[in-house]
Formats: C-alpha cells, structure tokens, sequence
C-alpha cells in the first residue's frame, strides 16, 4: 500500500506554484456536457478526482482528450446517454455534478446516490428541490434517483444553506430552461464564479454569480469555448500555513490574493509576516506564533477545507486556540491523528480546543479525508522524526504532486509502497 513518509523538515524555503483548482475543474467539467462544439480546458488539475469525471463524461458520450500537460478538449454535440454508472458515481460524490447539465441538456437523467463520505452525510435535498422549482419530476428509486422534465422553466429558488454543489448544479440546468431562474440564498465561492464565467463563454446568461442572488437566463442551446480554470485557493492556502508551521520563507506563484483574505488574516493574527502581490503571496513564519480562532463559514468566510490545516498549525501556537466547524457535522477526524503524534487538542462537538505549543512525534497516522492528509503533511514537517501516512488516496484526490512540490521547498517527504 503507498504510503508517504515525512520527516523533520524545518524552515522551508523557496516559490512553489498552485495548480488550477480542483473545485472549479470539476464542475466545468460536467458543465461541459451543455456544450455542442469545442472546449478547450486549462489549468486543469491531474488528479483522481478529475480522471474519475472525465471517465464519467466519456461514459455518456462526450468526446474527451488530454492535448498537453493540464489541457483537454472536450466535445459533448453526441451525447448517447443520461445514465450515469454506478462504479463511476460511487468512487467520487461529485460525480453528482452531473445531473444539472444532463437534466438541461437531455431532459432526463437517472443517477447513484452519491454517499456520504468521513466528513459528514452530505445530503443532496437542496440539489433535487432547485431542480424540482425548474419544473423535473423526481424518483427515488432504492439508491438510484432519476429527475426528468418535458421542459425545464425558470423559477425562484431559495436555497436554506448556501450549497456549494446544489448552486451549481442548478446554474447547470437552468441555463437551458425556458424562462428566468433566480437562485436566492446562493454560494458565493470564487469556483462559482469560474463556472459562471465558463458558461458565459459557451453563450449562456448568468449573472450575480459572486453574490448571494444569481440570475440565469435560459438560453437556445450553448456552443464551446477556450477556458483557463482559476487557481486552487486551498492548495495555495496549504503550502501558506507550511510556511508558518516551519518557521520558513515561502512564496506561492499562481494565487489570486482577493480569494486568501481569512487565511491571510488569520497567519497575520498568528504573527506571521503575510506580502501581497498580484500573482504570489510570500509568508515568513514568527519563532514565537500566537494561539488563535477559527470559525469555518460558507465563502468569505473562513473555508472548512482549511480547517484541518490550521489544526495542525495550532499545535504550534503558544496558548489555547480554537476551531469551531460549522459546514460539516464531522470533520475533527484528523485531530486522532495528530494527537496520537503528541498534539493536544480536545474536540466537543463542532468545536476544538488546541493547547499548544506541542512538541510533535512522528508517528504511523492516516489519512481520513483529503485536507486531513494535507494537515498530517504539516505535522509531519515539524515533528521529531518519521510520519508514515497511509491511505494517501485521499491526497491524490486534491493535491498535484503534492511530494513534489514540498521537496522543491526543502521538505523531507517521499513516497513509499510498504504493508
Ligand atoms: C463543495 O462540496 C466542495 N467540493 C468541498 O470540498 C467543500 O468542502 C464544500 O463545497 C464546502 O465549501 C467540491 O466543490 C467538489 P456543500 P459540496 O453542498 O458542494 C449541506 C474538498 O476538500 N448540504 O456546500 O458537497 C451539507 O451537508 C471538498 O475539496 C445540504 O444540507 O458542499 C454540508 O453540511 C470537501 N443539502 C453543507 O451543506 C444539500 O443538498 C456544505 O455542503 C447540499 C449540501
């Protein structure tokens, strides 16, 4: 089983630069089946979860190729189905992104339950209920759901939670509905915007995107277009909270400074020195880091896919610090593992309590979902000798050679195949 192994790394130096962003890739991605001609794509991230979507195009037809290093084409004028496959569906919950643009597109599409997964069950009522305003009759029939509709028409949608995924989904299937949608109460995350901002290029009207009130109007059909994907705010965020965590110098290229706001505040209230400039934002660690609090919040707010991160960081800090997870209803699994390397944090409920700083020790730890690992990364950096993670899968999911990238900053980390 492939594991990384990290060992002691302190005072990491150096540029690194971001990929494009998983969680904007994947949505321009299924909203690529809308379009009839041409999409050239990117700054499209390598990773699993992007292999699995472009898998999941192929399935119903589009015509999908990788033409250079981050860069597809993609055709979807010959769809030959709405059905998406079970084995494809279950190996990533954002296969689901799919519905919304297969609904628009074909009028009909029949799908797996996409799970839960470690960090909360993640429902989807929000995804069928901004479908059904658009008119579409939905089956739940034992884990497979099916939403269908003669025509969609645009309606009024009030979404009770700013839904990253219900948002998008819905933009989705309404830039083809006859008539306006207006979705209230929407998700504000910069991914939200790329996808607006690709499916302008493809002919459709979306406007508000970035707001929490976000007008489509439905359009005849949409056609193809070249699309750079934006930079991944978390990865750059990751290799950002590495630097404060070593006490290191490092600058991260590829990043849109406007989208780091609560994570540049929040290294500045820790102490460290955070510099700004159009494309890079350079963070030089403090030797004497404060204790701070965290609140996760839906985009501007603090991001949950940050959270696991500042844990770690914390167990550096001198006092309490605190992390209080709104988003998610479990997403404190990573606190096990770094306290089995000698952290002491305490988890009630949606809040954590981190008394630092601790001396950490390298231990065998695991992954449990994609940004934990990133955080075990970290932890690893400043522990005392070796961390050996396991189920890495996660990692590869969101994070581009991620080895690579901390050994060009000085980091001690390798991957290894070992029981
Ligand atoms: C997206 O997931 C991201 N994934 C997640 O990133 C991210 O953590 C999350 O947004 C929040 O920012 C992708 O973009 C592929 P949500 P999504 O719908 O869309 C509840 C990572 O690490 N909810 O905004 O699934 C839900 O239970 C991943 O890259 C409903 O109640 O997130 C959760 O508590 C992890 N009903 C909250 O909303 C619904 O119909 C946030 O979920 C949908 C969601």
């Amino acid at each position: 089983m492939e594991k990384i192994l990290v060992k002691n790394s302190l005072h990491l130096r150096g540029t690194v630069r971001t990929s494009g962003a998983k969680n904007a890739a994947l949505p321009i991605l299924a909203a690529s089946l809308l379009g009839t001609e041409d999409i050239v794509l990117e700054d499209v991230p390598e990773l699993k979860d992007v292999e699995i979507m472009t898998e999941v195009l192929k399935s119903l037809g589009s015509d999908v190729k990788k033409i250079g290093k981050n860069k597809f084409i993609i055709n979807s004028k010959n769809l030959n189905s709405y059905e998406t496959k079970y084995e494809l569906m279950s190996k990533m919950r954002a296969s689901f992104l799919v519905m919304g643009p297969l609904l628009g597109r074909m009028g009909k599409t029949v799908n797996s339950l996409p799970g839960g997964c470690n960090i909360g069950s993640r429902p989807i009522d929000l995804h069928l209920k901004g479908f059904e305003a658009l008119g579409a009759i939905i089956e739940n029939n034992v884990g497979d759901i099916t939403a269908s509709a003669e025509e969609l028409t645009g309606n009024k949608i009030y979404l009770d939670f700013p839904s990253v995924g219900a948002t998008e989904n819905i933009i989705m299937a309404a830039v083809l509905a006859k008539g306006e949608t207006i979705i209230e109460n929407a998700a504000m995350e910069p991914e939200i915007v790329d996808l607006a901002n690709f499916l302008r290029k493809m002919g459709a009207s979306v406007t508000g995107a970035g707001t929490s009130s976000i007008r489509i109007r439905g359009v005849e059909k949409l056609t193809g277009c070249n699309h750079q994907i934006i930079p991944d705010r978390i990865e750059a965020g990751t290799f950002m909270v590495a630097a404060a965590i070593t006490k290191g110098d490092v600058i991260v290229e590829n990043v849109i400074s406007s989208h780091m706001k609560p994570i540049i505040a929040k290294l500045k209230e820790a102490g460290c020195e955070v510099i700004e400039n159009d494309e890079a934002i350079r963070v030089i660690g403090t030797e004497n880091p404060k204790a701070i609090s965290i609140k996760t919040l839906p985009y501007p707010g603090f991001p949950t896919d940050m959270q696991a991160q500042f844990l770690s960081l914390m167990t550096q800090l001198r006092g309490n610090s605190v992390a209080i997870e709104t988003v998610f209803e479990n997403r404190f699994m990573h606190a096990d593992e770094l306290n089995k390397m000698g952290a002491d944090i305490s988890v009630e409920g949606r809040e954590a309590i981190i008394n630092g700083p601790k001396k950490l020790k390298g231990t065998s730890v695991k992954a449990t979902d994609l940004r934990a690992g990133a955080a075990l990364i970290l932890a690893g950096l400043v522990a005392e000798g070796t961390t050996e993670i396991s189920e890495i899968y996660h990692i590869d999911r969101g994070y581009e050679n991620i080895e690579d990238k901390f050994r060009s900053l000085g980091a001690n980390i390798e991957r290894v195949d070992r029981e």
